[in-house]
């Protein structure tokens, strides 16, 4: 079954609006329904926010039978190219926040562990068609970086650039990417630019992150049609 992510109550109210025959199943700390989204059966919820809560979500959702992950919701933009309200679709997701630099491994990687994980690229494709039919956004396909942090400075931008080649920061895909990985999962992130990471991301963050956590809702809508 095809499950649908998000981080807050934002990211999904809209889809969850119209969720046909909703059934909800109650997981310690995390809000999850099943249903019909146009026409599919889907699996949908509220995670919460940071990378343990999406790992929890993501092995609730598996042990519910999802056979694809879906994550949508906003991100602070750090390509050069992104604006508010553009959307990115994951190429991979890596962890940003991790440093075991210390004992030789090279920033990002958790020992034993893949330092990127890759998005598939059936659910990158469907995703960039759907994203590309949402009027007026400038559509990005780059790595997805994911740490416990808000991003909020010049410095903090520049280092998942030059250190990562990151194209948005934001604080959950690297870990359903993880997971699902373990699991043989597919997944894709889409993410819609709520602001830049940069100074004043805090302000633009609450001003737009309602509002563009639309476009993610309409890609994840135009990924339906054609799943
Ligand atoms: N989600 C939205 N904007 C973000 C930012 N600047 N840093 C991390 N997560 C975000």
């Amino acid at each position: 079954m095809l499950a649908i992510m998000g981080a807050m109550d934002e990211e999904i109210e809209l889809l969850l609006a119209d969720l046909q025959d909703r059934e909800d199943l109650g997981f310690p700390g995390v809000t999850l329904h099943r249903g019909v989204l146009d026409g599919v059966p889907v699996l949908l919820t509220r995670g919460g926010i940071g990378k343990v809560n999406a790992a929890l979500t993501t092995a609730y959702l598996l042990m519910q039978g999802a056979s694809r992950v879906v994550f949508t919701g906003v991100a602070g933009g750090v390509h050069p190219d992104l604006k508010v309200g553009d959307i990115v679709v994951s190429t991979d997701c890596v962890q940003h926040d991790v440093d075991v630099t210390a004992l030789g491994y090279d920033a990002g990687t958790v020992p034993g562990e893949s330092p990127s994980w890759a998005a598939d690229p059936a659910l990158r494709a469907a995703a960039v068609t759907a994203a590309r039919g949402v009027e007026g956004v400038h559509v990005v396909e780059g790595r997805v970086a994911s740490g416990d942090q808000f991003i909020a400075s010049a410095s903090g931008v520049a280092r998942l650039r030059e250190a990562f080649g990151a194209a948005c920061a934001e604080m959950e895909g690297a870990a359903v990417a993880q997971v699902c990985a373990k699991a043989g999962v597919p997944f894709v992130v889409i993410r819609s630019v709520s602001d830049t990471a940069d100074t004043g991301a805090n302000v633009d963050y609450r001003e737009f992150m309602p509002r563009v956590a639309r476009h993610a809702k309409q890609v994840v809508r135009g990924m339906l049609a054609g799943l």
